[in-house]
């Protein structure tokens, strides 16, 4: 188990739970196959989508043991759509391994990532009614489409924060806010319950995705564990760099200007939209969404999961992988 829930032993026993059913699921005959399943169901994370799962749940009145394999089938989802993400972002790295693609070579890489989403299909249909699966085809392709909507505007550099929010919110924040939601849902909650506990996790989504775009321009790819300066390289103009772009600065331009982004053209631009307080603006917006959620979480009846939730809000803005 990873550090990320380290304070919360609870947590961890449900993650571990969830981890043994992924574990079991990804588990084949074919043998190339379980290779690469097995690599990925043991590959780390943080676990964050079937965390957010299992505290949805913790306000309602149902045994937690019916939600492991829904909040499996939520890290599986994330799972698979990484798979696939980083065969477009070309990233050799992912939780501190080689990724999918870079070990194994790009077919195997999306067979695998597809496996893994009949799989997830496969649960659902086995375990629950049907209100899961159409949320959780819904979250999926709204990420389909915050991933197209982003590959569209490579390299814009007038790419304003609305998009770029309307990106991320599809991208990340749907699968967080569904995965809040649905948890709640499984255990009884009532709709309208469900439905705010989704709109906070928007807003937790977009903070994690802010700090993770954040983390391009000052992470340490060791403690990441991935690729970083890749969404340079790919043209994707995240939070930090649309700020930095407001300050119409030469030397930032003439970079961006350039042809290709090699290494040291990407050191020098992440160098330049630090020093031009793109960073620091970006880690306002996203203290700005968290500062939202604890408000709207300190609304919420108040129980185990309200505190939880509250920490993981936390814990998210100030986390370095
Ligand atoms: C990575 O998600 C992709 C994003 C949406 C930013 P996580 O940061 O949750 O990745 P893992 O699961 O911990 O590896
Ligand atoms: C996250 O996108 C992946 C999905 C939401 C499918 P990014 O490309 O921004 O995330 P990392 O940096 O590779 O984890
Ligand atoms: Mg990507
Ligand atoms: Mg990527």
């Amino acid at each position: 188990m990873n550090s990320f829930w380290k304070e919360k032993p609870l947590m961890i026993d449900h993650l571990n739970q969830v981890d043994q059913i992924i574990i079991e699921q990804l588990t084949v005959k074919q043998q190339k196959m379980n290779e690469i399943l097995q690599d990925l169901a043991q590959s780390g994370g943080k676990r964050i989508r079937p965390g957010l799962c299992v505290l949805g749940a913790g306000f309602g009145s149902k045994s937690i043991e019916s939600i492991y394999p829904l909040a499996a089938v939520l890290e599986m989802l994330h799972l698979a759509t990484l798979v696939h993400d980083d065969i477009i972002d070309d990233a050799t790295h992912r939780r501190g391994h080689l990724t999918t693609q870079q070990k194994y070579g790009k077919d195997y890489a999306v067979y695998t990532g597809d496996y893994i989403f009949t799989k997830c299909f496969e649960i659902l249909a086995e375990h629950y009614e049907l209100h899961h699966m159409r949320e959780l085809s819904r979250a999926v392709s709204r990420v389909c489409v915050g991933e197209i909507d982003q590959f569209d505007g490579r390299f814009k550099s007038n790419t304003s924060v609305k998009r770029y929010l309307k990106i991320i919110g599809a991208k990340t924040s749907a699968l967080l806010a569904t995965s809040l939601a649905v948890g709640a849902y499984e255990s009884g909650c009532d709709e309208a319950f469900c439905k705010k506990l989704g709109k906070i996790g928007l807003h937790v989504g977009n903070a994690f995705q802010i700090i993770d775009d954040i983390l391009d321009y000052t992470g340490d790819e060791a403690r990441v564990g991935k690729t970083l300066g890749n969404d340079l390289k790919q043209g994707y103009y995240t939070l930090p760099l649309i700020y930095a772009l407001r300050k119409n600065d030469k030397q930032l331009n003439d970079l961006l200007a350039l042809e290709v982004y090699d290494d040291e053209v990407v050191q020098q631009i992440i160098h330049r939209v630090n020093e031009l307080g793109g960073v620091d603006k970006a880690q306002e917006l996203a203290k700005k969404y968290t500062t939202k959620s604890l408000k709207a979480i300190a609304s919420l009846p108040a129980c185990q999961s309200r505190d939880d939730l509250e920490w993981i809000t936390k814990r998210l803005l100030v986390r370095e992988h």
